[in-house]
């Protein structure tokens, strides 16, 4: 079993996340960090409070409070065994930080450290437009060996529902950290036409 750190922010989308960490969660462990406006976004999109998202996952899901910067998940020793972060989704707000090594919380504590450690860090960011400030924060990323991506699905898939959207956008999350899934068909892949 391999284990995984997700952190959801409060970028609109709070549903990737939540898709992300029950997919992965089949058969890893994922310790799990929502930031305070991660939990506002959840309540207005998805009608959830903070109790209950907290009973929404298995056992294989560990939530560590994003105040505590002192989680054993902070330390560059404990990411030996951590495949890597993905951040979804993630705030620009988030993004900046992270950019600019703020540390300010443990998402971007656990960013920083994926980043010193050469592990893989993905943010999915959900913004529109993008601004220069925006711009620059994600060459910073992409330089120092993050991925940086937009939430925006294909319809090469020939998507029917809102969900096949979401899936499309949560199944390329987990195909670069090569985890196995079923969420959408890929490229000439069973074409009804
Ligand atoms: C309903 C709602 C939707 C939001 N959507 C976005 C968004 O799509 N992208 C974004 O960057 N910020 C968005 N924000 C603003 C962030 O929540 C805000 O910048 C916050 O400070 C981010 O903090 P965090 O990254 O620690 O969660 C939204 C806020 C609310 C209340």
């Amino acid at each position: 079993m391999k284990k995984f750190i997700v952190c959801i922010t409060g970028a609109s989308g709070a549903i990737y996340g939540i898709k992300i960490v029950k997919e992965i969660s089949k058969n890893h462990k994922v310790y799990l960090i929502v930031s305070n406006h991660g939990y506002e976004v959840l309540k207005w999109e998805e009608n959830i409070e903070k109790e209950q998202f907290l009973k929404m996952f298995n056992k294989n899901v560990e939530f560590v409070p994003v105040e505590d910067i002192a989680s054993h998940i902070a330390s560059g020793s404990t990411f030996k065994n951590i495949e890597g972060v993905i951040i979804a989704p993630c705030s620009t707000g988030t993004l900046s930080a992270i950019a600019n090594g703020m540390s300010l919380n443990l998402i971007h504590r656990v960013a920083d450290v994926a980043l010193k450690e050469r592990k893989k860090l993905y943010l999915l960011l959900r913004e529109m437009p993008f601004s220069l400030v925006h711009i620059e924060n994600m060459r910073k990323i992409t330089y120092a060996g993050g991925t940086v991506a937009s939430a925006s699905p294909g319809f090469y898939h020939q998507p029917k529902t809102m969900e096949d959207l979401i899936n499309f956008v949560v199944g390329k999350v987990l195909d670069f950290f090569n985890i196995d899934h079923n969420l959408f068909k890929r490229w000439r892949e069973n074409y009804e036409s």
